[in-house]
């Protein structure tokens, strides 16, 4: 999928139009502009007009809603627009908008804005994973959004081309989330961050097994103990000459390939079947530090993914464990399926090392942020009352990847208090995600966020364009907060 800004001609025209005021058209028949209007007063979104060797898509939006909702409109009429353009074969899209900014001023929204937010929604729903079937019939038509050139928008070219990337990058994402174990081990999710990493300037060092036992990390260790693939730990830097900030902003993801349970093993159906998508969190600071360097935006980022999928084999870590982590502390393990937190423990303290400016960790980590907020939000926790969370929650509203926010209040430490060790990797029946929050906190001397997105990363059912399956959840959302920094 690729989205272009230029004045080339398509056969299905897009036009983007205030819904309170619906304009003539003079390439419309009379009839037709009557129709438009006619459709539109009937609450219409789109409003589709076949032409014979023209097909005119009129998509309206509706100015009374606030900016975020007026953005989320035209995403979710990409998403309806779509069946109708790969119906018809269509490869391209010509996209227009009859929309001046001076009537967008009190939503501090401007034209191209709207019409990104279109495209952004069309081409997400565009997105299919058909790597694994034998006929290729099932490819959608549509290949090419083109934007055309209009008076009123400002520096297009680059808004254009930075949307494009920031597609491919939920693109990545998503396929990663979407291949099956058999297909993505730790190695070769480490191997894919390579492959695309290195062509857009990102450093990737890829930590194995031997490093990784020289470097203590005992959580990374437990759990794959029960594995037969070794575990990878991999370190993404992206410091480009211009970096604004001195202190690296440092984002961990959990990378679980695949999440049994452990000998505490999950059962089948909505749950262990689902588990493919337990790197989701790798995936979506991959998808960040991808489409960051890949628009050249000048931040020095590190992304530290660890690796391993979570297994019941011979030699598989147990339920009354204690382990060693790499920051020294140990861990009374009385659940192998809290395994998130163990691996993810050795890296937020492998990060104390950048003495980063704030990091930020993503993860599909607790059935309790799923269970509380849905597939409509994420779950958002940070150990200091700082304005970044604040500013995170704003772009979360900007891209619609909501959040919700959860304390790490002192007091619900207590509950990860351990009789034989110096914290358990459990915290009983309420709270499970703060208690997942609270013992992250624990590895880390640094402003922290944390993303629980276990709700969000992976969808049963189709939810609009951000899918069925992997939705590619954060990428969007760190790449609009690291922008605006
Ligand atoms: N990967 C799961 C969390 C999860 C559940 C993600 C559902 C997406 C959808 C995680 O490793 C896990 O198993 N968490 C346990 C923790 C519990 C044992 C404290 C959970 O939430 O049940
Ligand atoms: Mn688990
Ligand atoms: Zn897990």
């Amino acid at each position: 999928m690729n989205i272009n800004y230029s004045n080339n001609r398509t056969n299905c025209i897009i036009t983007i139009i205030d819904k309170s005021n619906i304009n003539n058209y003079s390439f419309l028949t009379e009839d037709q502009n009557v129709y438009l209007k006619k459709q539109v007063t009937n609450e219409s979104k789109t409003v589709n007009i076949n032409n014979y060797n023209n097909y005119f898509i009129f998509i309206t939006a509706d100015l009374t809603k606030k900016d975020y909702w007026v953005l989320e409109n035209l995403r979710m009429s990409g998403f309806s627009t779509l069946p109708v353009i790969n119906s018809n074969k269509f490869e391209q899209v010509g996209l227009f908008i009859d929309i001046p900014n001076s009537t967008l001023v009190d939503l501090k929204l401007n034209s191209l804005d709207l019409v990104l937010a279109y495209s952004e929604g069309l081409a997400l729903s565009n997105y299919q994973f058909l790597e694994y079937f034998t006929d290729n019939s099932k490819k959608n038509s549509l290949s090419e959004i083109i934007i055309n050139p209009n008076d009123e928008f400002a520096d297009a070219e680059n808004k254009v081309n930075a949307i494009n990337n920031l597609i491919e990058a939920n693109y990545i994402a998503r396929d990663l989330v979407n291949k099956p174990v058999s297909h993505l081990n730790s190695t070769t999710l480490a191997k894919n961050f390579q492959k695309y990493g290195e062509k857009v300037g990102i450093k990737v060092d890829v930590l194995e097994k031997d490093k990784i036992e020289e470097l203590g990390m005992g959580g990374l260790l437990a759990v794959n103990k029960g594995s037969i693939d070794p575990p990878t730990f991999t370190i993404m830097t992206y410091k480009p000459e211009n970096h604004k900030n001195s202190k690296p902003i440092v984002l961990v993801g959990k990378g679980v390939v695949y999440d049994t349970g452990g000998l505490s093993l999950k059962s089948t159906a909505s749950s262990m079947d689902l588990m493919k998508s337990d790197m989701a969190g790798s995936a979506a600071v991959f998808g960040a530090i991808y489409s960051i360097a890949k628009n050249n935006l000048p931040y020095y980022i590190i992304a530290l993914v660890p690796s391993t999928d979570n297994r019941p084999g011979g030699n598989a870590y147990a339920p009354g464990d204690v382990i060693k982590m790499m920051s020294g502390l140990t861990v009374e393990v009385l659940n192998t399926d809290a395994e998130g937190r163990m691996v993810l423990a050795d890296a937020l303290h492998y990060a104390k090392r950048f003495d980063p400016e704030f990091v930020i960790n993503v993860a599909t980590l607790t059935g309790a942020a799923a269970q509380a907020v849905g597939k409509e939000a994420i779950a958002v926790m940070s150990n200091t009352e700082i304005d970044l969370t604040q500013n995170l929650v704003k772009s979360g509203f900007e891209v619609f990847e909501r959040m919700v926010e959860f304390p790490l209040w002192e007091d619900y430490g207590d509950r990860i208090k351990s009789d034989i060790a110096d914290i358990k990797n459990i915290g009983g029946k309420t709270a499970g995600m703060i208690t997942a929050g609270k013992f992250l906190e624990k590895f880390t001397d640094y402003p922290f966020i944390h993303l629980d997105i276990a709700g969000s990363a992976f969808l049963e059912v189709q939810d609009n364009y951000r899918g069925k399956n992997a939705t590619g959840s954060g990428v969007r959302l760190l790449y609009n907060f690291i922008s605006k920094l």
